[in-house]
């Protein structure tokens, strides 16, 4: 979960028997090797990188992108133009510091790595879980050398992990629909993703063909995962329908809390955000801003259907409690 995926949670995680994660995107070498570092000081257990395949270029519309300013100016600081530029770090090298760090697994979403870089991967034993909105995108993934696949349904937090980030929202595929057509399309090992955050959901992902569950919302409340805490607060009151998808974060479609500035940026008089990841850059100062001032209804709070049922306890009490109460359920 980028953004939200200090050591602190991936250590108790991994400690507790399950899989850390680092969600790279917005992190430079340096602080991936620094993240790294931290985890293997205080675990040995196996953890995944995280990258977003980065979209082509965006088209850039100078008079759109002005109204869009103008509207975040009503949430937050004036925003400069110059925001829009140089939003994330170069992937190149943040691919080779992923290889450099040698994880159990490098996940991706947002499309598939290059040929060039899955090769490296191999060749230093690091497995590649890819993460999949559709069973098209599964098959591809399988083709292009995944050694697992994510299949995210549409109620997982976050941003949507489609192919083409136009059809984010068209595709939106429930989890219960998605993940038995998915392991009916591929012969490597399928995770489950979305809404999954107790031993229910874990029993039914499992019983629909999974092997193997990946949780984000259900972690946010954990101490570890060091939260704002207007936001953890959020999302134990936060039922399915008052999350939406939207692009008013980071011009791509991601599953957040339908807060004031996020429905207000749905309305049909509102301008449209700028494309990813010029939104992400336009947005940053409100962002920031909401933060400091713990106010809730800026704050980027991404979150999945299941947000209310995420816990407010150690993240290795979670972890273990998910496994137990599937297991009573499965009878293992
Ligand atoms: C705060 C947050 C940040 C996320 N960031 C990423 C990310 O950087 N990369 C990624 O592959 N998925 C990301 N996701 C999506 C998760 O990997 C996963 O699909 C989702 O959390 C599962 O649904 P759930 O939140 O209902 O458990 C993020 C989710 C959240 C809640």
């Amino acid at each position: 979960m980028a953004g939200a995926c200090p050591p602190s949670l991936s250590i108790a995680v991994a400690n507790a028997g399950g899989m850390g994660a680092c969600g790279a995107l917005l992190m430079s070498p340096a602080s991936i090797a620094a993240w790294v570092e931290e985890f293997r000081r205080h675990s040995s257990g196996p953890f995944q990188i995280n990258l977003w395949i980065p979209d082509p270029a965006p088209h850039r519309d100078p008079q759109a992108e002005a109204r869009q300013r103008e509207f975040l100016a009503l949430w937050g600081p004036a925003v400069p133009e110059e925001m829009g530029q140089g939003v994330l770090p170069d992937f190149t090298a943040q691919c080779q510091a992923l290889l450099a760090a040698r994880p159990k697994v490098i996940s991706s979403i947002m499309g598939l790595f290059p040929p060039e870089f899955v090769a490296e991967m191999k060749a230093s034993g690091i497995l590649w879980f890819a993460t999949a909105t559709t069973v098209d995108e599964a098959r591809a993934a399988e083709a292009a050398g995944a050694d697992a696949i994510i299949a995210q349904g549409a109620e997982a937090g976050g941003h949507r992990g489609s192919f083409d980030c136009e059809e984010a929202e068209t595709q939106a595929t429930g989890l219960f629909a998605l993940l038995p057509q998915v392991c009916d399309a591929v012969s490597i090992p399928v995770v489950a993703a979305g809404g999954i955050a107790d031993g229910r959901a874990v029993a039914a992902a499992l019983l629909l063909g999974a092997s193997a569950v990946l949780v984000g919302t259900g972690l946010l409340r954990s101490p570890e995962a060091k939260l704002p805490a207007a936001y953890a607060a959020r999302l134990a009151q936060t039922a399915p329908h008052e999350t939406r998808l939207t692009r008013a974060f980071s011009g791509r479609a991601g599953r957040a809390v339908r807060t004031g500035y996020v429905e207000a940026a749905a309305s049909p008089n509102a301008p449209p955000p700028a494309p990813y990841p010029v939104q992400r850059g336009f947005t940053r100062l409100m962002r920031e801003e909401a933060v400091r001032a713990e106010d809730a209804e800026r704050m980027q709070m991404w979150a999945g259907q299941a947000a209310r049922l995420a816990q407010a306890r150690p993240a290795a009490e979670i972890v273990h409690g998910l496994w137990e109460d599937a297991a009573l359920l499965l009878g293992c």
